[in-house]
């Protein structure tokens, strides 16, 4: 399972990149409001820390001018993957820069078959939501349970499922187990997968019995 991180955060992005996890970036509209600096700055900034594909949306509604905000995004680096929200306007830009070569991130994918028109428009990723279903008491995670199994069914689809609104450690670890290729993770939760109490409690132990030895590993 790939890792990409779901921030516009640069900064943070750099103290992430240096752990080895990271293996791409999202971002949106509201993470880019969020770090109220100029949105192609930041995408060319994250584009330098990352070489794996960075998600940046266009914000246009209308198929003729999403076309022309992804192909400006898409000048920015090679590996800019032009978010695309599932509209029928939407779909017809992935299909269009899709066939140009350029990756494309078809979000805002909430049904089943949404995703399949996602994989029709030849899309890279496509985004379910699952933490925002979950919060009106759907099944989040059945969603790519779902996805999966279809995408699996035509092997003529190339599409990678990216699990998104992802919020606690356990969307990662089930959506894992239902085999998508991507979550991308708020920088908590991927902090939070670190973190096990007898991990802690385990090395605290072993690190007092090794002060009792009086040994030191660089001193030997
Ligand atoms: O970037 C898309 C998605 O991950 C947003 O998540 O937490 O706003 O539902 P959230």
């Amino acid at each position: 399972m790939k890792f990409f991180v779901d921030t516009a955060d640069v900064a943070e992005i750099r103290e992430l990149a240096a752990t080895g996890f990271v293996d791409g970036v999202t971002t949106n509209p509201s993470l880019v409001a969020k770090s109220g600096r100029k949105f192609l700055d930041v995408i060319g900034e994250i584009c330098d820390l990352v070489p794996g594909p960075v998600s940046a949306e266009v914000t246009a509604t209308d198929h003729k001018t999403m076309l022309s905000e992804g192909r400006k995004l898409v000048k920015i680096a090679k590996n800019v993957a032009v978010k695309v929200p599932l509209t029928a306007d939407g779909l017809k830009t992935c299909k269009a820069l899709s066939s140009d070569g350029h990756m494309v991130n078809v979000t805002l994918c909430f049904s089943p078959g949404q995703a399949i028109l996602a994989a029709k428009a030849g899309a890279s990723f496509v985004s379910p939501f699952i933490g925002r279903l979950d919060d009106i008491a759907s099944d989040g995670l059945g969603l790519i349970a779902d996805i999966c199994q279809i995408y699996a069914n035509y092997p003529a689809f190339r599409t990678e499922v990216l699990v998104a609104s992802v919020r606690h450690p356990m969307h990662v670890v089930e959506a894992a187990k239902l085999g998508a290729d991507v979550c991308t993770l708020p920088p908590s939760v991927l902090h939070q997968l670190y973190a096990h109490p007898l991990t802690d409690k385990g090395l605290d132990q072993f690190l007092a019995d090794w002060k009792k030895t009086g040994q030191s590993i660089l001193d030997s």
